[in-house]
């Protein structure tokens, strides 16, 4: 079948650049930059985004565009294109799987954004200090009924963008709200400047301490650009074959990534003052976007509508990036079990939803409940902690393992030559795709897991 087009080539960027630009950025980074050692990990994640994410972007771009299909069609078709076997569908099998998986704990965290929207508009943080804050936290956490209102909101609100199709959804909620968000972005850490501990952040996040860099610490980074570029998983590929010929490729990916890095480290400046000044633990984990912003709320002028106002840009940010997951499956119901696509984002939103609650129980009754806890390393972690690692530090990085070979060994290098066009860096950038991302992913992950 024959899939829509975007309506012109700002849109695909923005709808790109949507889907890149999520929680990943604004709550994930900061909570794991935190947890591994602050500079030490942002600086192996920036060279992770420049020597793995760019090039494999590319490449999920290139099969998008030469396939035209859903990620399990496109890379088999491109694969059969060059004379090898369709069994190179596994790339989209993988990745609907991890969307599925991914979808379902990132509804119930766009939840928390969801429920912080009222929260914080009622003026809950005005002038309240950083242990009220933490407290309110708590409070959300423990309670499961009010997340699962919460992660229905949210996946009900995917369903309906995701239901309407490309251009009407998403294009329409790219539009106005990523410039919305980054705005309001640069205005917190305008504000984190002047009233929080910037220096100690600035330290915090940009000088590394290099004996932190363990195995652990980098295949974490691996993973988070995997997951903030949207990339490992087909993503790329689905937005890619909606994407017209004369587009450039490389400068459309260097974009994504450049927008996408750019909003990660502006989270991070906007947090990490906020948590020194409050005395919090930087390494708090999850929680940490939701214990620190607050407060800062509550101590600005206009803190509760400039508050109310950035959980609600984030709301659309996640939500720019839940379309993208659910529209991963999506296209490959429509295509393959020739469903019409409102009952096929019925039906996925519906499982993600009920995979979800797993998610939410996570964090009150069954915060306790390690279900693998008996193997070495994973003592403690609860069914969220391996659903993250699980999709984040293995699906995603072995997705990009066979997307960099798909692209790099197995297609026609004429085909990859058209697909790239005139642009520059060819050359270095397919020694990268062949050689550097998948032995350096491959090795990372040997040495995080079995070493
Ligand atoms: N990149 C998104 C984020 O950072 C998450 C995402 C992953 C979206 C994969 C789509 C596909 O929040």
């Amino acid at each position: 079948m024959v899939h829509e087009t975007w309506s012109n080539r700002a849109m695909f960027i923005l709808a790109a650049v949507g889907s890149a630009v999520g929680l990943g950025n604004i709550w994930r980074f900061p909570y794991l930059a935190g947890e591994n050692g602050g500079g030490a990990f942002v600086l192996v994640y920036l060279a992770c985004v420049l020597g793995i994410g760019l090039p494999v972007l590319i490449a999920e771009l290139i099969i998008g565009r030469r396939g035209r299909c859903s990620a399990v069609a496109s890379a088999r078709s491109v694969a059969r294109e060059s004379g090898a076997s369709g069994g190179w569908a596994i790339v989209g099998w993988l990745g609907i799987l991890a969307a599925v998986l991914i979808l379902s704990y990132y509804s119930v965290i766009g939840g928390w954004l969801v429920a912080y929207v009222p929260i914080t508009a009622t003026g809950t943080f005005t002038g309240a200090d950083a242990a009220a804050v933490s407290a309110r936290f708590g409070a959300f956490l423990a309670d499961p009924w009010v997340m699962t209102g919460a992660h229905a909101v949210f996946m009900a609100i995917t369903v309906g963008l995701v239901a309407q199709g490309v251009r009407k959804g998403i294009e329409a909620a790219v539009r106005v709200l990523m410039p919305a968000l980054f705005l309001l972005l640069v205005l917190l850490v305008v504000f984190a400047m002047v009233e929080g501990a910037f220096g100690e952040a600035l330290a915090f996040l940009f000088v590394p301490d290099f004996s932190a860099i363990t195995f652990g610490v980098v295949i974490e980074a691996i993973g988070q650009a995997f997951f903030s570029l949207s990339i490992g998983m087909g993503a790329m590929i689905t937005y890619g074959a909606y994407l017209d010929r004369d587009t450039s490729i490389p400068a459309s990916a260097l974009t994504v990534a450049g927008a996408d890095t750019l909003v990660a480290i502006l989270a991070g400046l906007a947090i990490f003052p906020i948590v020194f000044a409050a005395g919090l633990d930087p390494s708090g984990g999850p929680g940490l976007l939701f214990q620190s912003l607050p407060f800062a709320f509550g101590q600005m002028p206009f803190g509760a509508l400039v508050g109310t106002l950035f959980f609600l840009f984030s709301l659309f940010a996640a939500l720019t990036s839940s379309i993208a997951l659910l529209e991963i499956v999506v296209s490959w119901a429509e295509e393959h079990r020739g469903w019409p696509r409102a009952q096929a984002t019925l039906i996925v939103g519906a499982i993600s939803f009920v995979l979800g609650l797993a998610t939410v129980l996570s964090f009150n009754r069954l915060s306790g409940f390690a279900p693998l806890g008996f193997l070495p390393g994973l003592e403690g972690k609860t069914i969220f902690d391996l659903l993250d690692l699980l999709t984040n530090n293995i699906m995603l990085p072995v997705g990009g393992i066979l997307i960099a070979l798909l692209a790099g060994w197995v297609m026609k290098q004429s085909v990859i030559a058209e697909e790239y066009g005139a642009g520059v860096l060819r050359g270095p950038w397919y020694l990268m795709l062949r050689y550097v991302a998948p032995v350096a992913i491959g090795l990372v992950l040997v040495f995080a897991f079995i070493a």
